[in-house]
């Protein structure tokens, strides 16, 4: 049997992080992974989080053993993200949704992590069907495939530098209707939603568009499952950036969302964590029908929730959960950790716009327009793999562009470099 496994692709992202590593051209640029770097090229700890490592190493009574932490989590990560995303992100209905007992929350290992138990629990009991936009995170297929989901498609997101929102919802439309009409599949459809900073394009729908989205997939009995990797990347403000979930939680009628919503959240880039690899998912529960409180419902799947993750890794790491609280424990390191990001965001801006000047494309899109770490450059995968082998510049082959991989020192031979391959 050995013999026949087939060698699989090398990944889409971190494959190419491997090439470049082994490139001996001195001049070479990395611009695949998102990874936030500064202007020196270092991956910046945030100065919240090096308090809160301060704090953590020198306060006798936060320094803790290296024991396990419990199978869902850190208790008072638990309860700090928990108040982060619901009571500070969603203030209008968060609290309720708190108080009804409607959120099923585990910690997980960061936002892969968190699609990973949503996969394996949603086909153990719900679907095992996922329509992810057809641009996307090279690992979202991945993730899902591995993880008990039999049918993976695609809906049209983007097409001549725009979001293609008619094609988009006419698809979820005539796949629900050919779905029962051909397979009488009973079971319904999960949806894989980017809350912002879509990756890779960097274009969101409007606020606009994403109530007439919202209202679809609701129709339709579409399961959202919102990937929330790029949280306060768009505007520089956390609690700003989480409108979709807000969109989703406010409106009235959402709270029937029969099969749950599901919100899969990392601090890896928003906290620079990357590494430790801490995030949650937040599993949202219909109301019950008497108003009643859904206390047993929640305990059923936060017991399911256990068994999936007990299996699959036993229990999250400690160090970044005990970080992440103590951050979100303290008005300082909070307030530090919103200048942090910030900070990045205006980097990332900036760099932006000096790209946006040195290249001067009138034919390329509206590179102001998109927002987070990338720019989609629209450059070919054979523009791409020119930029490789000749000038030893790494992008991704769909043609996305880390933005902070780009510094002072290397942004004009970028810039020379994409304008010779086009
Ligand atoms: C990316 O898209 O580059 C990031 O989400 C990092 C990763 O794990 O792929």
């Amino acid at each position: 049997y050995m013999a026949k496994i087939p060698q699989a692709p090398p990944d889409r992202i971190l494959g190419l992080v491997n090439q470049f590593m082994n490139d001996p051209n001195p001049s070479k640029v990395d611009l695949t992974v998102g990874v936030y770097r500064d202007n020196a090229g270092n991956v910046p700890t945030f100065k919240s989080v090096q308090n809160a490592q301060h704090l953590l190493h020198t306060v006798p009574s936060l320094r803790k053993d290296l024991s396990y932490l419990p199978i869902i989590g850190h208790p008072n990560y638990r309860n700090k993200v928990l108040n982060f995303l619901f009571h500070d992100g969603c203030p209008e209905i968060g609290p309720e949704i708190i108080y009804q007992d409607r959120v099923s929350f585990v910690q997980t290992l960061s936002g892969t992590g968190a699609l990973s138990v949503t996969a394996r629990f949603l086909s153990n009991f719900i679907s095992d069907s996922i329509i992810i936009p057809q641009l996307s995170w090279a690992n979202h297929a991945n993730v899902f495939k591995n993880n008990g989901f039999r049918n993976i498609s695609y809906y049209p997101y983007y097409s001549n530098e725009k979001i293609v929102l008619k094609d988009w919802l006419n698809h979820l439309i005539n796949i629900q209707k050919t779905d029962r009409e051909v397979t009488s599949n009973s079971k319904p459809s999960c949806i894989l939603l980017h809350a912002c900073c879509h990756n890779p394009t960097g274009l969101d729908p409007t606020k606009e568009q994403w109530d007439q989205i919202l209202d679809t997939i609701y129709d339709l009995n579409l399961i959202p499952i919102i990937d929330m990797a790029y949280q306060g990347l768009e505007s520089g403000d956390v609690l700003k950036d989480s409108y979709l979930l807000r969109k989703v939680l406010n409106k009235k009628r959402y709270k029937n969302w029969k099969n749950g919503i599901y919100l899969c959240q990392s601090f890896a880039k928003n906290m620079g964590l990357y590494g430790e690899r801490v995030g949650s998912l937040s599993i949202i529960l219909p109301e019950t029908n008497s108003g009643n409180k859904s206390t047993s419902i929640r305990e059923n799947i936060d017991s399911q929730l256990k068994q999936i993750i007990r299996s699959m890794y036993s229990s999250p790491p400690g160090y970044g959960a005990r970080i992440v609280s103590l951050i979100l424990s303290d008005k300082d390191l909070k307030d530090q950790w919103f200048l942090d990001v910030k900070e990045m965001v205006d980097r990332l801006n900036d760099v932006r716009y000096k790209l946006s000047q040195k290249l001067n494309w009138n034919s390329i899109i509206d590179l102001n327009q998109q927002h987070g770490m990338f720019y989609f450059t629209n450059l070919s995968p054979i523009q791409v793999e020119r930029l490789k082998n000749q000038f030893a510049i790494y992008l991704t082959t769909d043609g996305r562009l880390s933005l902070s991989g780009i510094n002072d020192l290397n942004v004009d031979y970028i810039c020379n470099s994409i304008l010779n391959v086009l």
